[in-house]
């Protein structure tokens, strides 16, 4: 998605601005640009392609800002172009704007502002911004942009400058991330807090319909009725160092590295080891709302949702709670069936995927209660839940969730255990499980101990065009997630399928050109899957079985066998997942494909 960065201060505000625009390269762009003020004149720059042809062209112009705003363009309305990067200006080049989400009105208000003689340069919904705000400009730029504001429909996050404005950012969000960052006699604007890092920890987000004039020295803002307000700031919860890819080639093998660390973190003061049961500090839900539960409905997309499947599985085979999942997206647009005494859970890793977002305003306009799982302090989806358990993950900065898929499920698991103990797990249950829970960081550990035989195997499976993935049970949301990885960053076209499913049409595809990663993680049912890997060695299709230490009775069937340390079917997936995730990761690099920013991906997608 599109990024935005600026800085009022004393400070270099071109490079502040340009370094910050870069630690929001992880949310996909296709083109950059930067505008600001110095000595009462409005100057900018705008380039397609990545930051370092940006900071030529800056640097080209020897650029100078005493206030400075940049953008990082994902495109929606109109093709990736310099002329329809941010920032955009009005005619007569007095005020620059950067925006991230989509102006719906975009093309009503286009049409009344050409009939008033405004010539349109771009393509872009944003540039209406920038001509709006000139034509109610007379000297008060907050009016101004008030004015314009409040002519705007859609999901919208907007920043301005004014070279009669040296001093001061005006800023505005509506259903759109934006975070401003409050230094010593300076301050920050930033799509999301990782950009803040570095400068700041003190920091504030800006809720819907919100406007904001931020100077150095202070921050002025006004709620939806033009009255002041005071925020209340929150320090995050992370150092700057955590969002640097540190001597790792890539932010996705550093984040696949740090899941041992991550999913200590997410367990980290939760188990009740006593009661062989779970605390989570953070969540305000009343004890009775969740021993009243009767059913669970889990709402995700991508990852989040395999996510989901598996809670699922075991929610309802702990708990015994019936659990349905959605795919958001979808569920957004049906009139959803919610009875009372039912629990929705929205799982997003970044609390600002849009249909996520939107499928939950949806069910809480039903009066249902919302439990977010979330890895990201402040963002949409927090404020739009009844309760939060964050993940603790850290920043995720690589496109692919890795860390965070895996500490969903531990997040999950953890829940499971609290909603059953609260019905038929007995204390012994809840203790072993949490014991099998104890012992997955050293795992998963094992797994990365393990990583130059990933490498070894991505240099015999990177030249194919297709694979599939099978499992059973709590293998195949596993499969699902492992396809999902292959797929995003290596760009092969991989699906992940119920074991059970090929033979009803998929094992018509199989083929020596199309191998087949078959998951047998799962006790309950290899006996099963063990017909399968006949299957798909009979259609002469390359087998690789990922399958727990100590289980030997794969008949010589599979062509490479991948093994994981043994644990119980529920966390099987944490392990399977690791293993897979470093089979796409060093597949996608023996392609030579950008691991951390795949092609027309971004890191959260809060667009529909
Ligand atoms: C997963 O690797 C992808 N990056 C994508 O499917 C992601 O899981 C999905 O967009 C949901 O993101 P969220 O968890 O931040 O809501």
């Amino acid at each position: 998605m599109c990024g935005i960065f600026g800085y009022v201060g004393p400070g270099d505000a071109v490079s502040i601005v340009i370094n910050g625009l870069k630690k929001l390269e992880y949310r996909g762009y296709d083109s950059a640009g930067i505008a600001g003020v110095k000595n009462g004149q409005l100057k900018y720059a705008k380039e397609v392609g990545k930051l370092s042809v940006l900071e030529k062209e800056v640097q080209d112009q020897g650029l100078r800002f005493d206030i400075a705003i940049g953008h990082t363009r994902w495109a929606t309305h109109g093709v990736p172009t310099k002329i329809n990067a941010h920032p955009h200006l009005d005619t007569n080049h007095t005020l620059a704007v950067v925006h991230n989400g989509i102006i719906e009105n975009h093309e009503s208000l286009r049409s009344a502002l050409k009939q008033k003689g405004v010539k349109f340069v771009s393509d872009t919904d944003t540039e209406v911004v920038a001509h709006l705000i000139a034509s109610f400009y007379q000297g008060d730029l907050l009016e101004a942009f008030r004015q314009t504001v409040g002519l705007l429909k859609g999901a919208f996050a907007i920043a301005v400058v004014h070279k009669d404005f040296p001093d001061r950012i005006l800023v505005t969000a509506n259903q759109c991330p934006l975070v401003v960052g409050v230094g010593n006699n300076e301050a920050f604007i930033a799509s999301d807090s990782h950009a803040l890092a570095k400068h700041t920890r003190e920091v504030f987000f800006i809720s819907d319909a919100e406007i904001a004039v931020v100077t150095a020295d202070k921050v002025e803002v006004f709620d939806a009725k033009h009255e002041p307000i005071s925020k209340e700031l929150m320090t995050l919860a992370y150092e700057a160092e955590s969002i640097e890819k540190g001597s790792y080639a890539h932010f996705t093998l550093k984040e696949i590295h740090e899941q041992p660390q991550a999913i200590r973190n997410a367990m980290g003061s939760r188990f009740v080891e006593e009661y062989g049961s779970v605390t989570f500090e953070e969540l305000k839900f009343d004890i009775n709302d969740l021993i009243g539960v009767q059913r669970i409905l889990i709402l995700g997309c991508g990852s989040s949702y395999h996510a989901g499947l598996l809670g699922s599985y075991m929610l309802e085979d702990l708990a015994r709670i019936p659990t349905q999942v959605e795919i958001a997206s979808e569920f957004r647009y049906r009139n959803p069936i919610v009875k009372s005494g039912t629990l929705i859970i929205a799982i997003s890793q970044s609390g600002e995927t849009a249909d996520t977002i939107a499928a939950v305003k949806e069910v809480r306009a039903k009066g249902t209660k919302v439990l977010a799982i979330c890895n990201v302090q402040g963002s949409t989806l927090t404020r739009e839940s009844d309760g939060c358990i964050f993940l603790r993950a850290g920043p995720e900065i690589g496109v692919c969730s890795t860390k965070g898929f895996t500490t969903q499920v531990v997040v999950l698991a953890l829940l499971t255990v609290l909603l059953a103990r609260m019905r038929h797990m007995s204390k012994q249950e809840g203790q072993d499980f949490l014991h099998h829970l104890q012992k997955l960081p050293d795992q998963v550990q094992q797994v990365l101990n393990n990583s130059a035989q990933f490498e070894k195997l991505a240099k015999k499976y990177a030249n194919y065009d297709s694979a599939f993935f099978i499992g059973r049970r709590y293998m195949f949301p596993t499969s699902l997630e492992g396809a999902l990885k292959l797929k995003e960053i290596s760009y092969i076209n991989s699906s992940g399928y119920a074991a059970g499913e090929m033979k009803h049409g998929p094992i018509a595809l199989l083929n020596p050109k199309c191998p087949v990663f078959a998951l047998c993680a799962n006790k309950t049912t290899f006996s099963k899957l063990e017909s399968n890997l006949r299957e798909v060695k009979s259609r002469g299709s390359p087998l690789v079985a990922i399958a727990e230490e100590g289980l030997n009775h794969l008949g010589g069937i599979p062509d490479d066998i991948i093994r994981v340390p043994e644990t119980i079917d529920e966390l099987e997936p944490i392990l399977v997942t690791v293993a897979t995730q470093l089979l796409a990761y060093y597949i996608a690099n023996e392609r030579g494909a950008d691991i951390d920013q795949p092609r027309n991906l971004a890191k959260s997608v809060t667009v529909e």
